[in-house]
């Protein structure tokens, strides 16, 4: 495929992600995983004879913001493709129009679908514009461009979007260091619900600032468990890594981001023999997983279903943006 000039198509897929350790923490600047999963959302580019910026959503809206228009508030479903576009706007300034339709899963089942569409956008944009970026320059403007939208955000999920494979995070603002995971034997359930992260995420914020010695603790210690979760992970140490998950679950609903249907999906995994569960990402609503030996995996997903979970059956540790379906880079 020949890019730049007299390119005709562009299209890209990136993966969505399942936390693993360290929600919320990673925003403070402490530690955290992150696995790139099978839910892939994808961007197709082509240009257009206008200054303008033409989105078709996978919901079938279809916007024009003309370039000069690039910088203000934007609809919710096209700002995260507006935010990415002014990313490589700012590198090197558009001189042709471009036109995106964005498409993925019907439900995101809050497994990360705003950091994938900002990078498969950045990802086709930049090849169409003849802008050449490393992998992790892709991750720093994909990063910047989130910040633009929410504010705040600790570019976990943009990692798992751009690297695939389990990402470790030592610090927001850095490069993730991917892990060398060979399997993840773990059961994702939805609880039916779904809450914007941004909102939770100054939530936590909020306490943090009113109650500063109680919650950097609890946040320092959701990092150690991060670190020592590494080890277990590359180690293949299961049960070890089980009882550091139900730690981490215990921290979070300290910070108040639990529900009464998370905490219900969690016990039923841990009834039926899960070696440990806890929610996934800003928690209220989402998901949860569990890790589960194949011997007890019928039983925990029997557990989550009885409970009103479902059981999703997505791949984790997944290959991370891909380009007209080769890797990038
Ligand atoms: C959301 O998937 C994970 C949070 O830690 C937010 C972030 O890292 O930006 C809650």
């Amino acid at each position: 495929m020949e890019y730049g000039k007299g390119l005709m198509q562009v299209s890209a897929s990136a993966p969505g992600k399942l936390v693993l350790f360290g929600d919320h923490a990673v925003v403070h600047g402490y530690p955290g995983i992150v696995t790139a999963v099978d839910r892939r959302y994808q961007v197709r580019a082509k240009h257009i004879d206008a200054a303008a910026l033409q989105v078709r959503t996978s919901a079938g809206r279809l916007h024009e913001v003309p370039f000069a228009a690039l910088d203000e508030s934007q609809p919710p479903d096209i700002a995260y493709v507006v935010a990415a576009v002014k990313q490589l706007n700012a590198r090197k300034p558009l001189k042709r129009g471009l036109q995106l339709v964005t498409g993925g899963p019907a439900r995101s089942l809050g497994l990360g679908s705003s950091s994938a569409i900002t990078v498969a956008t950045l990802a086709v944009a930049s090849r169409l514009h003849d802008v050449d970026l490393s992998p992790d320059e892709l991750y720093s403007m994909a990063r910047a461009a989130v910040l633009d939208v929410q504010g705040m955000g600790s570019g976990l999920d943009v990692a798992a979007a751009v690297y695939g494979g389990t990402c470790f995070l030592e610090r927001a603002g850095e490069i993730p260091e991917a892990l060398s995971v060979e399997r993840l034997p773990l059961i994702i359930g939805y609880s039916g619900s779904k809450v914007g992260t941004v909102n939770l995420v100054k939530q936590v914020a909020g306490l943090r600032s009113r109650h500063p010695d109680l919650i950097e603790a609890i946040l320092g210690a959701m990092g150690r468990i991060s670190i020592r979760a590494r080890s277990c992970l590359e180690e293949g140490r299961w049960r070890d890594l089980g009882a550091l998950t139900d730690i981490n679950q215990g921290l979070l609903e300290a910070l108040g981001v639990g529900t009464g249907q998370l905490a219900r999906l969690v016990y039923a995994a841990r009834s039926a023999r899960a070696w440990g569960a806890k929610l996934s990402g800003a928690g209220g609503g989402d998901c949860i997983f569990a890790w589960a030996d194949d011997s007890v995996r019928a039983d925990v997903v029997a557990g989550l279903e009885a409970v009103g979970g479902e059981v999703a059956d997505i791949a984790c540790n997944v290959p991370g943006v891909r380009v007209n379906d080769e890797t990038w880079r």
